[in-house]
């Protein structure tokens, strides 16, 4: 087990290199298991949930290895539609290689997926698209699959579920047929799966909208494919919160903000200027205290992203004013908020809402981590509370953030990471 120890207070300056989407890897390396070559994802973040997707590529006779930042996947080998339970078990991302395995093998059998405490993780919007394109499904803790029909169809989902639209696509696009899946989710990352499929010769359209249509293809047309996904726009949107709590300037190559517009947005109306280095690059110049954010409402893509609430959280906790935030995806997720009051914020829990006055200090406190994102708002706020803090609980940050300490060593911050 690994902790934290940060000196808060240091203003932050110089590069950040911001790997590509955990959320747009994961689905990829389940997506790989159609591809009957091999696969290099460029700028791959090595991060435990890659790791434990890896495995699950191993684990059913793959091979997956890093070659330098690139993930090279071979799942040509792959020869196994029944996923190990203590890996499974481990990330929610698990389940989404139902659907590449379903149009594979016809079968997939899988546990009941794990992943971060931030709620409950129902899969009925998985099951029940499934079940609409002819899979029966047998459901208890080891949930087996099988596809009766492989003809086309329309699904429509009753909410826009990032996963279940990346199962339903994986599961489409080999069927003999057209599959339409109406009231899709539109997250940025669900165009990188349709990109990297499209390159392996699959039809897949209108990812990015709320409609969703693939046409099936019996056999994927390349062989070897390379693929750099979109940077992650969470790394990306908590390197820039921990600008604007610590002062500084930061600069970013100008694809890492791409996909960061509502916290760029959030950030450029209040106090940082954010200035054109040149046709590649961002510089952020975070000036002065930084203002409180009103109401701001979690939802799915394009709205505000449940992925950046605790950390926004954290960042309201030392701006000037009072900040409401709506948790709409996830209602439960405010398991961090009781870790950061130790730090004398003054925030509180209400429903699905939190609210936060602002305070021109915080102090150093012993914190854990219980969950990816909460973890990183307890650490923004180490980083800029006065005094020392130790964050517990690292492990559940490294799930999501490539050497997140090395990197804020790098702009300046004081932390270290020891066992305990
Ligand atoms: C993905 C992201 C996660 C992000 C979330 C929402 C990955 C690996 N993870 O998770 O980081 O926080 O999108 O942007 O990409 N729901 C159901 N039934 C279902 C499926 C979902 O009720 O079958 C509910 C969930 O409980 C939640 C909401 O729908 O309230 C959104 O979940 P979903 O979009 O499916 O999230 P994930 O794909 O699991």
């Amino acid at each position: 087990m690994e902790r934290f120890t940060v000196s808060g207070g240091n203003r932050l300056y110089g590069a950040v290199r911001i790997n590509a989407a955990k959320n747009s890897v994961l689905p990829l390396i389940s997506a790989s298991i159609l591809s009957e070559g091999k696969t290099y994802i460029k700028n791959c973040p090595k991060i435990s949930d890659v790791f434990v997707m890896t495995e699950i590529i191993k684990s059913i006779g793959g091979k997956a290895f890093f070659d330098g930042d690139t993930l090279v996947l071979d799942a040509s080998t792959v020869c196994d539609w029944k996923l190990p339970e203590e890996l499974t078990k481990r990330i929610r991302a698990s389940f989404f290689t139902v659907g590449a395995l379903l149009s594979r093998f016809e079968k997939a059998g899988v546990y009941s997926p794990g992943g971060c405490n931030i709620g409950k993780r129902p899969i009925d919007i998985h099951i029940s698209a499934l079940k609409t394109l002819g899979v029966s499904v047998s459901e208890s803790d080891y949930i087996s699959f099988k596809v009766n029909r492989r003809d086309g169809g329309k699904v429509t989902l009753k909410f826009p579920s990032v996963g279940a639209t990346e199962n339903v696509i994986l599961a489409s696009v080999r069927r003999k047929g057209e599959v339409r899946i109406v009231n899709c989710a539109r997250e940025p990352e669900i165009v990188d799966l349709q990109e990297y499929l499209n390159l392996l010769g699959y039809k897949v359209n209108g990812a990015g909208t709320d409609e969703i249509v693939i046409e099936g293809v019996e056999k994927p047309s390349a062989r070897d494919v390379e693929f750099t996904p979109s940077p992650d726009r969470i790394e990306a949107g908590t390197f820039l919160l921990a600008g604007a709590m610590c002062g500084g300037e930061i600069e970013f190559r100008r694809e890492y903000l791409k996909n960061s517009l509502n916290i760029t947005k959030i950030l450029g109306n209040n106090a940082c200027k954010i200035i054109g280095k040149n046709d590649k690059i961002y510089i952020i110049r975070f000036t002065g205290r930084t203002k409180a954010f009103g109401k701001v409402v979690t939802g799915p893509y394009p709205e505000f992203v449940t992925d950046m609430q605790p950390q926004l959280a954290a960042c309201a906790c030392v701006a000037d004013g009072v900040t409401v935030i709506e948790e709409k995806v996830f209602p439960e997720r405010f398991a961090y908020v009781s870790e950061l009051k130790k730090t004398g914020a003054d925030i509180e829990v209400f429903g699905n809402a939190c609210v936060i006055v602002g305070k021109k200090n915080i102090g150093g406190a012993v914190m854990s981590a219980g969950d990816l994102r909460g973890g990183a708002a307890l650490l923004l706020a180490g980083l800029a509370a006065e005094g020392r803090s130790v964050i517990c609980g690292v492990s559940h940050i490294d799930r999501g953030y490539e050497r997140i300490d090395e990197k804020l060593r790098a702009l300046g911050a004081d932390i270290v990471r020891a066992e305990i």
